[in-house]
């Protein structure tokens, strides 16, 4: 027997619970701490909200998820573009709950302002379950209002970043930022590994606070994740700072965009400016080759099998843990060459 919520069930259940009905709409997922649950059944439609599709990473990522729901399974895989505007990505996702999916599997673009929205999508009977970017837990809370998080561990990737940065540069550097879309939890909390390991107050850090003091962070702004924005705040901080010896991008597209803009000033990347960025695309792997990029700390976009596999888990009443942790690898002049091409 289903064991999906009926209209009806959710009158008995929110009166049982002194629950929640309110000008005619249930707020079922307030009155229950567990998210909706999933039945058994063949085919499933899943609900993919995608931030945008315009850096390889998000291509991929979107490639993944069709890979695994449409092509493997047969599935319907309900499937928008927010075009990186967080406002498009809440009416999308408003959209997708209208077309009454089975489950929700997508990154939201903000941890704060999507959180209610994943509230508002449990309230509506659907289970979600985020990949890649998570929302923030004292809103929306895993295990609870959502299924749970899989993704990569932020934080240590800025804190890997950093430590090959000090390692690479003897431990003085003057060093430029470009952080990813502003209010994204990966440019959040590469932000934070990146700063708590050079202020050696990084939980685990091998190096003690203050010990790397020949670390200087010149400037720090938003390249919102892209090449072409990169490139142009890289130009503008370049004037600003033309003693910069160091670049830490939160991703490899606007590392790519800050060796464009390097170049067109007369420096030299990768010999009077050491570069380091995170997500290790192919055009990142290439670079490191040439010589111009230092090292890419790898975050994978392959989440289609992954996120099959938990929301499986799920249906199956297996325990899923709040946080599924995606292990990434590292490249730097070491191993690039093996995997160039292999990537996205
Ligand atoms: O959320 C992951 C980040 O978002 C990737 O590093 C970046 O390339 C993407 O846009």
């Amino acid at each position: 027997m289903s064991h999906r919520l009926t209209r009806r069930n959710l009158i008995k259940s929110s009166a049982a619970l002194g629950g929640a009905f309110v000008a005619g709409r249930y707020y079922v997922g307030r009155v229950f701490a567990a998210p909706p649950p999933l039945d058994k059944k063949d085919k499933y439609t899943v609900g993919f909200a995608q931030t945008g599709s315009n850096n390889p990473w998000r291509i991929a990522e979107t490639a993944s998820m069709k890979d695994q729901f449409e092509t493997k399974l047969g599935w319907t895989l309900i499937a928008t573009d927010a075009n990186e505007d967080t406002n498009k990505q809440l009416a999308d996702i408003d959209s997708i709950i209208a077309q009454r999916p089975d489950i929700f599997i997508f990154p939201p673009r903000e941890s704060e302002a999507l959180a209610p929205k994943v509230l508002e999508i449990k309230d509506a009977g659907i289970p979600v379950l985020l990949i890649d970017r998570d929302v923030v837990h004292d809103v929306a809370k895993p295990g609870e209002d959502y299924i749970g998080f899989i993704g990569s561990d932020f934080v240590q990737q800025g804190m890997q970043a950093a430590e090959w940065l000090v390692k690479a540069t003897g431990g003085t550097a003057k060093i430029i930022e470009l952080e990813g879309t502003t209010g994204a939890d990966p440019a959040i909390d590469r932000k934070k590994g990146f700063d708590d390991f050079l202020a050696g107050t990084f939980k685990g850090s091998p190096v003690a606070a203050g010990t790397q003091s020949g670390m200087e962070i010149l400037a720090s702004q938003s390249g919102n994740f892209l090449r072409d924005t990169g490139r142009q705040v890289m130009e503008t901080l370049l004037q600003a700072h033309p003693e910069v010896t160091a670049v830490y991008a939160h991703n490899d597209e606007m590392a790519i965009g800050a060796i464009a803009a390097l170049e067109a000033a007369g420096r030299k990347p990768g010999q009077d400016v050491t570069l380091v960025s995170i997500d290790g695309e192919n055009a990142a792997l290439d670079a490191i080759v040439e010589g111009k990029l230092g090292a890419s700390v790898e975050s994978s976009p392959f989440f289609g099998p992954i996120a099959y596999e938990t929301m499986m888990k799920y249906v199956n009443g297996e325990d899923i843990p709040d946080w599924v942790v995606v292990e990434d690898r590292f490249f730097d002049a070491n191993n690039a060459a093996e995997f160039q091409g292999k990537q996205y």
